[in-house]
C-alpha cells in the first residue's frame, strides 16, 4: 500500500517507557522490561521522527500525532520539550494517551501552554480492577471534574477479559450511569492474549446483545473494534492507519533515508490489515473478513497464530451475530427502521 493524499495516519510516538501503574496485562511491558525501559525516548531519535513526519506531510495532510508509552504524564516538564519541539518543527499538537492518574487542573493548563491538543483517558474495567492499576472511580471523577477544561478529554479503551464477558452488561451500565456514555470496549490482546472458552463466548453474545438493545440510539458505542472494525468510522475502508514510532530505533531511523523508511512503513501498513480469503465462502460474515487486523495473525505468549485466527473467527461470528440479533429484535419491535 502506498501512502497517498487520501491516507489518514495516526502516528503513535512511544515517548517514554516510564509508568506509574503496573498493570499485569499491559502489552507494552509484555515485551519491554520495566527496569530497562524506565527511561524516555532519546531526544535525538524523537527529532529524527519529526523530520520523517515532515516528509510524510508531503504525502498526506491527514496526520494526527499522539504520545503514548508507558505513561507520558510521568515525564513531567520533560514532556513539554517533546511537545514544543513537535509543534515548532511540524506544526502538529499531539494528544496524550493517559491512565489519568496525574490529571489535574494544573497539568491541563501546563499542557495547554505547551501545545498538547487533548487527552485520551484509559479506564480500568470497574468490575475487574488490576492490582497494578488505579481505581476506576478516581479516574472517572477526575475525567468528569476536568471535562470543561481548556483541553478536551476523551475516553480511551476499557479492556474486558474473557472471564468477565459475563459482566459486560453490568460494566456498560456502571460506566453509562457514571459517565453518560460508554467508552470503547476491547478484548485483552497482543502478547498477553488468551483464548476464550465456549461459555465465555456465549456470555459475550448474551451480554452484548442486551447492551446493544438497551443503548442503541441512546449513546454511541464501539465494541471490540479490533474484531469488527467495519462497524466504526476509523476503519480500514476509511483508510485510517495507526503507525508506531517506537521508543528505540528498531527501524533504522538514524541511518536510513526518508525514502527507505517510507518503504518500511508502507510495508507495515500492508500488514496492518492483512488480506484474507476465508475458505468458508458460505459463511454469512465472509466478506467482512476480507481484511483482518494484524493482531489476529500473530501468536501470543500462550496461543499459536493458527489458534488466534480460529479465535478471530469465533469472536467475529459471536459479535456480528449479537449485533444482528439485537438490531433485528429492535426492528421487529418497531424501535428502529428495518
Ligand atoms: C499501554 S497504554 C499506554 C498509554 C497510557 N499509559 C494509558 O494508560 O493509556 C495504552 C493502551 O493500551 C491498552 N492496553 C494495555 N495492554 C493491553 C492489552 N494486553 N490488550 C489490549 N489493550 C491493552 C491500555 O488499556 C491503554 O488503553
Amino acid at each position: 500500500m502506498h501512502i497517498t493524499d487520501k491516507s489518514k495516519l495516526v502516528i503513535s510516538l512511544i515517548v517514554t517507557g516510564k509508568c506509574n501503574n503496573h498493570c499485569t496485562y499491559c502489552h507494552f511491558y509484555a515485551n519491554h522490561d520495566r527496569k530497562l525501559y524506565n527511561r524516555n525516548m532519546e531526544f535525538s531519535l524523537f527529532e529524527r521522527y519529526l523530520d520523517f513526519i515532515n516528509f510524510l506531510k508531503t504525502k498526506t495532510k491527514h496526520i494526527t500525532c499522539r504520545f503514548s508509552g508507558g505513561e507520558p504524564l510521568v515525564m513531567g516538564e520533560e514532556l513539554f520539550k517533546y511537545s514544543s519541539a513537535m509543534f515548532e518543527k511540524t506544526g502538529y499538537t499531539p494528544y496524550i494517551m493517559t491512565n489519568g492518574k496525574l490529571l489535574s487542573e494544573k497539568v491541563i493548563e501546563d499542557c495547554k501552554e505547551n501545545h498538547i491538543s487533548s487527552f485520551v483517558v484509559s479506564l480500568e474495567n470497574p468490575v475487574d480492577m488490576d492490582d497494578g492499576s488505579i481505581d476506576t472511580d478516581k479516574v472517572i471523577n477526575a475525567y468528569k471534574r476536568l471535562q470543561n477544561s481548556t483541553i478536551p478529554l476523551y475516553l480511551g479503551m476499557v479492556i474486558v477479559k474473557n472471564e468477565k464477558f459475563k459482566d459486560i452488561k453490568k460494566i456498560c451500565d456502571i460506566l453509562y450511569d457514571k459517565l453518560g456514555e460508554i467508552p470503547p470496549i476491547c478484548e485483552l490482546n497482543f502478547l498477553p492474549y488468551t483464548s476464550p472458552a465456549e461459555e465465555e463466548l456465549i456470555d459475550l453474545y448474551e451480554g452484548l446483545k442486551a447492551v446493544i438493545k438497551k443503548y442503541y440510539g441512546k449513546t454511541s458505542f464501539s465494541f471490540f473494534p479490533y474484531i469488527t472494525p467495519e462497524y466504526y468510522s476509523n476503519n480500514l475502508n476509511g483508510s485510517e492507519y495507526l503507525i508506531e514510532f517506537p521508543i528505540d530505533d528498531i527501524y533504522g531511523f538514524m541511518t536510513k533515508t526518508n525514502e527507505e523508511l517510507l518503504e518500511v512503513y508502507e510495508d507495515k501498513l500492508n500488514k496492518a490489515y492483512f488480506a484474507y480469503n476465508c475458505p468458508n465462502s458460505s459463511c454469512e460474515w465472509h466478506d467482512a473478513c476480507s481484511r483482518i487486523k494484524w493482531v489476529w495473525g500473530d501468536r501470543s505468549f500462550t496461543v499459536s497464530k493458527e489458534q488466534k485466527m480460529k479465535d478471530y473467527c469465533r469472536f467475529k461470528k459471536t459479535i456480528s451475530r449479537a449485533f444482528l440479533d439485537a438490531l433485528t429484535d429492535l426492528s421487529n419491535r418497531g424501535k428502529i427502521e428495518a
